[in-house]
């Protein structure tokens, strides 16, 4: 029996699976088993013997019974290990993130530009995009003679049969902003002013629905040298280079005195732009110090308070910067072009995080 018991608890031990476990099971206490038989044969023995033998016998059948079902639970328990290490997954990883549609490069560069003025000190202001021609041109010294008032290519809206008050416009730049936050917050002021403007025209570079955005810095002493640092600081930024080759040319707005337009260096070679190479140049905005006339027209005294205006065109710059040769794609809806121009939602502009990912 000791023989039985040594043989049994080894080979238990030395199971490596549930089968092999239960073959020793059938082996060992199956009818046919080696101790079952052995049982059969307490019949043949005298009762003092089978005294003796009886309870060894079963004590023995115990021994190993639980013998194999403590085996049995360890192998279970290995099973379970196993196969947890085989389906780990590590929940702390951040998760993948899937693309829900696309920002429009037009959403993407006006977050750019605003993450980079704001740094420089401009808050954000907003105007109507249907606006009185007064906010539009008069207070900006456009008179209604004005050629500027043609040379815009205006969209009037339509007036009822005999209301004869002057109609609105569909701005045509965000200049009328200017005016509007003067005389929401009077000098000294600091603002940037992005958003939908309109004209009627439309070829590569021009639709009738575009984008501007604009600067106004009013102060005690701001002068045109403040107006060209802080365009080249704004330029290099959103460039994301250290050198990029402006042309300031004198002009004329009627809201500014003296006027400047400012031109990027930049090449269409083999019909993709590309900027600061090449010999065309591309004008990005308008600009100068503003004209006493609309600084009162607005409430704030020219004798105390002077400052730079600049109007820059949105989709110029998405253009330029991400090489994209026609500007009427961008108000198409081209699934296709929106996929392959557009920016991850989740990538916010910051001048510390990066501006274009
Ligand atoms: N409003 C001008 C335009 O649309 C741009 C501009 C803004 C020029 C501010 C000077 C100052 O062309």
């Amino acid at each position: 029996m000791d023989d039985l018991r040594d043989k049994y608890i080894s080979l238990i031990a030395a199971a490596a699976d549930e089968s092999m476990l239960e073959d020793l099971r059938v082996q060992a206490v199956g009818k046919k088993g080696e101790i079952s038989l052995k049982m059969r044969e307490l019949g043949k023995m005298s009762p003092e013997e089978r005294q003796v033998a009886g309870p060894a016998l079963n004590a023995l059948k115990d021994e190993i019974n639980s013998a194999l079902s403590a085996k049995k639970a360890a192998l279970e328990d290995a099973a379970l290990d196993e196969r947890l290490r085989g389906e780990w997954l590590d929940v702390t990883l951040p998760g993948r993130a899937r693309r829900v549609g696309s920002i429009h490069p037009i959403s993407q560069v006006t977050e750019e530009v605003t993450a980079i003025f704001a740094d420089m000190g401009f808050a954000v202001a907003e105007g109507p995009q249907i606006d009185t021609d007064w906010y539009n041109f008069d207070a900006l010294n456009i008179p209604g003679h004005h050629p500027a008032r043609a040379e815009m290519d205006t969209f009037y809206m339509h007036r009822a049969e005999g209301d004869d008050r002057p109609p609105h416009v569909l701005r045509t730049h965000t200049s009328p902003v200017q005016i509007r936050s003067m005389e929401k917050t009077g000098a000294p002021i600091r603002v940037i002013a992005p958003g939908r403007v309109y004209r009627a025209d439309y070829d590569q570079t021009h639709t009738p629905m575009f984008h501007q955005v604009e600067g106004l810095a009013i102060d005690r002493d701001i002068s045109m040298a403040n107006l060209k640092w802080v365009l080249e600081e704004f330029v290099k930024a959103y460039f994301e280079v250290d050198d990029v080759e402006l042309r300031f040319r004198a002009s004329h707005f009627p809201f500014t005195e003296p006027s400047a337009e400012v031109d990027i260096r930049c090449s269409w070679a083999g019909g993709t732009l590309k900027v600061g190479e090449g010999d065309d140049w591309l004008e990005i905005l308008g600009s100068g110090m503003v004209h006493p006339k609309v600084l009162a027209n607005a409430g704030v005294n020219p004798d105390e308070w002077q400052g730079f205006a600049f109007g820059m065109g949105i989709d110029r710059i998405a253009m330029l910067k991400y090489g994209i040769p026609d500007l009427r794609a961008f108000f198409d809806s081209d699934l296709r072009w929106l996929r392959h121009y557009g920016f991850a939602s989740l990538d916010v502009p910051t001048l510390h995080g990066g501006l274009s990912g």
